[in-house]
């Protein structure tokens, strides 16, 4: 089975890929290189640089490599960003998007696995979180993910269009060859552990005045192979849907922060801030429904083989992707 990649050179991305052609499907990564990194491609797929904004290349390249099956993680996806920037979020993410599922219909796509995310509840309503909470997003980023999923239940009801939907949660580690590696990082993990490497000389702590144990604000980190598994089971899957993905353990960034130091070996300094804005203070996953339909069972659900992976990776690249 031929896959279509689009967003194949970013960090979730690049992931799925190498365990996608693990598997033996074979790939074709469509990426416009924005966030991704042509190195992060693994050089048994087949690249093609493209925007989604472009519908005749998307069309051509789907119909030339007579693709089944479509997994979406073309985004943008940092929430501060999105407050400054809403139009950057809705003009890539919703009106770019479209160009991928008009395509889908026209060339008889199969199905459509997207990447969503558990921004699209906001503020949760309670935690750990499964598929029926109320989707409240308190920014254009959740939000535009939320609309694109609603744009999804409109084409499979109109165009009989399958559709997989996976809110992640936090997603961390690596895989064998490709990692995380962000232009501008503002993820935890990994500027933590720039501390290890030696590129930074303290991480920060965004708000120690949260109502959690340590006043530190707790999410639910999950594997990025993990994620990846799902993509493939989502794939396969003949049923359409939406699925929250994490591990259902909340830690709180004082406890990520004293699993990076164990596992590194290394002491690391740390800066207490404010509160970064548009943070909620508990995100936590119910994934129920993605074990009980999808088959889906999680191979590395603690934190400390989350950093460790994250860790060897970084130990192995320490600068990243040289493009
Ligand atoms: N944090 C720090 N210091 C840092 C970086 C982050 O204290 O240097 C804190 C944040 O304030 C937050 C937690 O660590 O409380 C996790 O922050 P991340 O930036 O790693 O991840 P987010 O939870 O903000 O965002 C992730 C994805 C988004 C997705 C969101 C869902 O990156 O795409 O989960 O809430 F929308």
């Amino acid at each position: 089975m031929r896959v279509f990649v689009a967003g194949g050179a970013g960090y979730i991305g690049s992931v799925c890929v190498e365990e996608l052609l693990n598997h033996d499907y074979e790939t074709i990564v469509y990426d416009n290189l924005s966030e991704g990194h042509r190195s992060a491609v693994d050089p048994r797929a087949t690249f093609i640089e493209g925007d989604l904004s472009d519908p005749d290349r998307l069309m051509e390249s789907l119909e030339k490599y007579e693709c089944e099956v479509i997994i979406h993680f073309a985004a943008h996806a940092l929430v501060g960003e999105s407050m400054e920037n809403p139009g950057k979020y809705f003009r890539n993410n919703v009106s770019n998007g479209l160009n991928l599922l008009d395509a889908a219909v026209e060339c008889g796509i199969r199905k459509v696995v997207f990447s969503s995310t558990c921004a699209t509840f906001g503020i949760p309503e309670r935690v750990p979180m499964n598929e029926t909470l109320l989707q409240n997003p308190v920014n254009p980023y959740g939000e535009s993910k939320k609309m694109f999923e609603k744009i999804l239940e409109w084409y499979h009801q109109i165009h009989r269009l399958n559709f997989t939907a996976f809110r992640y949660f936090n997603a961390a580690g690596a895989g064998d060859q490709f990692g995380e590696h962000h232009r501008v990082e503002t993820h935890l993990i990994p500027n933590v552990l720039k501390v290890a490497l030696k590129h930074s000389d303290h991480c920060k702590i965004f708000g120690t005045d949260y109502d959690t144990h340590d006043g530190t604000c707790i999410r639910d980190y999950i594997h990025v192979r993990d994620l990846a598994q799902a993509h493939i089971l989502g794939m396969d899957s003949d049923h359409s849907g939406f699925y929250n993905l994490g591990n259902g353990e909340g830690y709180s960034v004082r406890q990520v922060i004293d699993t990076c130091r164990r596992v590194t070996g290394c002491g690391i300094e740390v800066l207490e801030e404010p509160r970064r804005s548009g943070d909620p203070s508990r995100l936590v996953a119910d994934s129920s429904k993605a074990k009980r339909e999808l088959g889906w069972a999680p191979q590395f659900p603690d934190l400390e083989s989350i950093v460790r992976s994250a860790w060897d990776w970084h130990s192995r690249f320490p600068n990243g992707y040289s493009d």
